[in-house]
């Protein structure tokens, strides 16, 4: 169940949440963040956009781009349709999973307390966002989990930046932190690809 999603996490440290209201900037988007070497794009269903914007996206040559925000099976399903090739979802419900399972779209679903992630574990998965990572207690509540809980690896979203992402990243039950400081909304709107590139070339050091 999780093998995709964490093939996908483990291609680089960081996965930029994008929240994309126009559609033209989708393409000099996702061609800045794979040229800044963050190849794994997640599109937040947020937006009238978003599925154009998957679409445009996924036709950017060396890119990954999945759905975020994918609350339910049609949600899952009209993001497999325009063109992602992952979703993933703040929580984890199981229409949502069977869903995502019946149309071959990998999940990646959050999760936070330990039954939380046991459920999650007893559905098949052994990757999980961490979410809302920073509201949610942090890297100190992740390291925790790893006592009990080492089999499953996360990808800590909500509140992560440059600066705590290396504290998330040192944790062995960590693969990649997902996180929309990468590219801001202004540098979109302004379609600033060098300041996003940049921007991603830092992150990309940070393992
Ligand atoms: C989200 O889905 O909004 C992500 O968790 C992004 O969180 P961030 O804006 O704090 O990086």
């Amino acid at each position: 169940q999780s093998q995709k999603t964490r093939a996908l996490c483990e291609l680089a440290p960081v996965i930029p949440v994008l929240v994309v209201g126009d559609a033209t900037r989708a393409e000099g988007l996702a061609t800045a963040l794979v040229a800044g070497g963050l190849p794994v794009l997640e599109v937040t269903l947020r937006t009238p956009a978003a599925l154009q914007v998957i679409g445009e996206m996924s036709k950017v040559p060396g890119g990954h781009v999945g759905a975020g925000t994918v609350l339910t099976p049609d949600d899952a399903k009209r993001a497999k349709d325009a063109g992602a090739s992952f979703a993933v979802s703040p929580g984890a419900t199981e229409r949502l999973v069977r869903a995502c399972e019946d149309i071959g779209l990998p999940l990646l679903p959050g999760a936070v307390t330990a039954s939380e992630v046991m459920r999650a574990m007893e559905m098949g998965f052994s990757m999980l966002k961490f979410f809302p990572a920073e509201a949610a207690g942090g890297a100190k509540s992740l390291k925790s989990l790893a006592g009990p809980l080492p089999q499953v690896s996360f990808c800590p979203t909500g509140g992560v930046t440059l600066q705590n992402a290396p504290d998330y990243l040192a944790l062995p039950n960590v693969i990649c932190v997902g996180g929309s400081w990468i590219a801001p909304d202004a540098d979109v709107a302004a379609g600033d690809w060098a300041a996003i590139e940049s921007r991603a070339r830092d992150a990309r050091t940070l393992r």
